[in-house]
């Protein structure tokens, strides 16, 4: 194999299925999204695969890449790939739809679960609403609001592996943010989905979503803020 030359391991089928061996030409600044389209346009045209933007906005091109969840079209291969060889799989804790391409349904789905829709009381006739950039809440809310959705976070994380409930990181991350935008009304509805079972107590703290999210987003954090209101709201008899 020469250094101008990847083997690129890929994976094909569904559940089951098996790893394809491909060679793929090496260039300057390649993503690993790049691979993946040189091989379905000269190599293997069935390939399936998704993405939209390739510039890290749309959030559908994340893949397992060398056992680690990436957004490909963001991830070089001279930085993966320092030995010359990729294995690309589809992403872990969703149903593989064909090859590369998983279902993403359960994952949105969980957003809905978690409340993850903005609810507001103004309407067209009201003036804007005012929330200063210094605010702690306003802090705390632009620290998790540029999810693209991608899941790396979700496919990371062990407690959805072992508990396919869980409403994951991404959900929560998305809950907190709203938690902290002032102009919500449905606070104590979000507060009561994120803590029940399949809620923020079932995340143990070990942060493979905050050390792979592609965009430095901490659901982490975001999770233990959730923590920290039910806590409250139940010593408050809130819940
Ligand atoms: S910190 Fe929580 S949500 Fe993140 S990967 Fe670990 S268990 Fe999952
Ligand atoms: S929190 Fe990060 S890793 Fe998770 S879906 Fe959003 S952008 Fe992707
Ligand atoms: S193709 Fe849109 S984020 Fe990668």
């Amino acid at each position: 194999m020469s250094n101008k030359t990847l083997r690129v391991k890929v994976w094909r089928g569904r559940t089951s299925g098996e790893l394809i061996a491909y060679d793929v030409p090496r260039f300057d600044n390649q993503t690993v999204l790049d691979v993946v389209m040189y091989i379905q346009r000269n190599l293997q045209p069935d390939l399936g695969f998704r993405y939209a933007c390739r510039v890290g906005m749309c959030g559908s091109c994340a893949m397992n890449v060398n056992g680690k969840a990436r957004w490909t079209c963001r991830t070089h291969v001279s930085k993966v790939a320092a030995d010359g060889e990729l294995e690309i799989t589809p992403l872990s804790n969703l149903p593989v739809i064909k090859d590369l391409a998983t279902n993403m349904e359960a994952f949105f789905d969980k957003w809905a679960e978690a409340k993850g829709q903005f609810k507001g009381e103004r309407t067209r006739k009201d003036d804007f609403s005012r929330v200063s950039p210094q605010s702690r809440k306003r802090e705390a809310a632009d620290a998790g609001i540029e999810c693209i959705g991608c899941g790396v976070c979700y496919s990371s994380c062990d407690v959805v592996t072992w508990r396919p409930d869980y409403l994951g990181p991404a959900a929560m991350n998305r809950a907190w943010t709203l938690m902290n935008d002032e102009r919500d009304i449905k606070g104590a509805e979000r507060l009561r989905a994120v803590a029940g079972d399949a809620g923020c107590h079932s995340c143990h703290t070990q942060g493979s979503c905050t050390e792979r999210c592609p965009k430095q987003l901490s659901p982490t954090a975001s999770i233990a803020g959730l923590k920290r209101l039910v806590m409250k709201a139940a010593i408050e008899g809130d819940l």
